[in-house]
């Protein structure tokens, strides 16, 4: 049996003529970079994310990137955020010249643990970015309080949790921006590169939009220094497209969440304590991942591998170690949530088309290694 970590080609079979048609008419506008459907794709996505505004750019980094510049964050101010998240979090602080300052997370959430932030509240801190990991929003309530309280600006990175809900409220909502990516392993994942800042604050959505065309207003007068950060047309037909499935496919990873759930406790390894589930705090956790925790996870990796599993460590190197950011004078042990996460994660397949027969594979894969 082989199951790999995504499957698109299913996914595709299911929405091919739709797909075909909207990739076709896009063809036949010859209108490849923003028009008609990227207006109609942010309208969807902000309409989704219930927000007043969306502004599509070229990918998920650049969403932060954008808003980042939009605030005029830069050389000499800090932007608080997570050490176990993607790069491109904190890498879009650096290169707006600003220094990212981390904060270790919440074990159970792998999100930004709130009660540890203050601490790092300086004159300097402008922003605060929370991600919400694998599918699930950080916990935004004392979040929002203390940004307020200090005056920073909140940027959500929902890169992965478009649609995820906390408190019934939606990822991308509750900051003053929230940031997709339409990376195509995202839930809503386009053909190629492609992302989305949404605010309900009309002028912060005036200057990303600016800011996404080197800061061109009118055309060819630039009174800031924005970036090429447009979306294009065939990213925006096929996101559009596939929005209309989202919840279908959340329902169908939240059911394949929930089977494993049930099967790895009946196969007693919870109990046992050779294995933890993720945990579900919130009022929506959209399963962009499903990330076990297990002592020997590289041993389990290798073993899962060599029986055709699909899965993949985020992250193994926790973003205050890396190479690149040795400047900012981290040393391991600074923040050992973070650690001990990149060294025990592990995700498994949990993508829409995933059927019973192939996760009581990986379940039975599971307990077999551990016997
Ligand atoms: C948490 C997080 N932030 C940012 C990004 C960047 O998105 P993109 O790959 O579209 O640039 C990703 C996805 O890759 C992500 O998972």
């Amino acid at each position: 049996m082989q199951v790999p970590l995504l499957d698109l080609k299913a996914q595709y079979a299911t929405i091919k003529e739709e797909i075909d048609e909207a990739v076709a008419q896009v063809f036949a506008s010859q209108y490849f970079i923003l028009g008609p459907q990227v207006k109609a794709c942010e309208e969807a996505v902000a309409k989704y994310s219930s927000c007043t505004y969306g502004v599509g750019v070229s990918s998920g980094s650049d969403a932060l990137l954008v808003a980042l510049m939009v605030e005029g964050v830069g050389v000499g101010d800090e932007v608080v955020t997570t050490p176990y998240t993607f790069f491109a979090t904190a890498g879009s602080v650096a290169r707006t010249g600003a220094t990212p300052v981390f904060v270790d997370i919440d074990p159970v959430t792998y999100n930004l643990d709130p009660a540890q932030v203050e601490d790092k509240i300086t004159d300097h801190t402008r922003a605060i970015i929370p991600v919400h990991l694998y599918g699930q929003l950080a916990d935004m309530d004392p979040l929002m309080d203390l940004a307020r309280k200090h005056d920073l600006v909140v940027i959500e990175d929902a890169a992965q949790a478009i649609g995820a809900e906390y408190d019934v409220r939606r990822a991308g909502s509750i900051g003053d921006y929230g940031c997709f990516s339409f990376f195509p392993s995202k839930n809503l994942g386009g053909a190629g590169d492609g992302g989305m800042v949404v605010t309900n604050d009309p002028m912060r959505a005036e200057k990303l939009v600016v800011m996404r065309t080197h800061g061109s207003h009118p055309k060819y007068y630039h009174k800031v220094i924005g970036g090429n950060f447009r979306p294009d047309a065939l990213q925006a037909a096929v996101v559009t497209v596939k929005l209309r499935h989202l919840d279908d496919w959340t329902r169908a990873r939240q059911a394949n969440a929930a089977r494993y759930d049930h099967l790895f406790q009946a196969a007693g390894l919870v109990d046992k304590g050779l294995i933890a589930l993720p945990r579900v705090v919130t009022s929506k956790h959209i399963f962009n991942q499903y990330v076990i925790r297990v002592a020997r996870r590289n041993e389990l990796m290798t073993f899962l591998k060599e029986k055709n599993i699909g899965c993949e460590i985020y992250y193994p190197l926790p973003l205050h170690l890396q190479e690149c950011f040795a400047y900012l004078g981290y040393q391991e042990g600074d923040f050992p949530e973070s650690e001990k996460a990149a060294q025990e994660t592990l995700a498994l397949p949990v993508y829409p088309e995933l059927t019973d027969a192939l996760a009581e594979y990986v379940v039975d894969t599971v307990a077999q290694f551990f016997t």
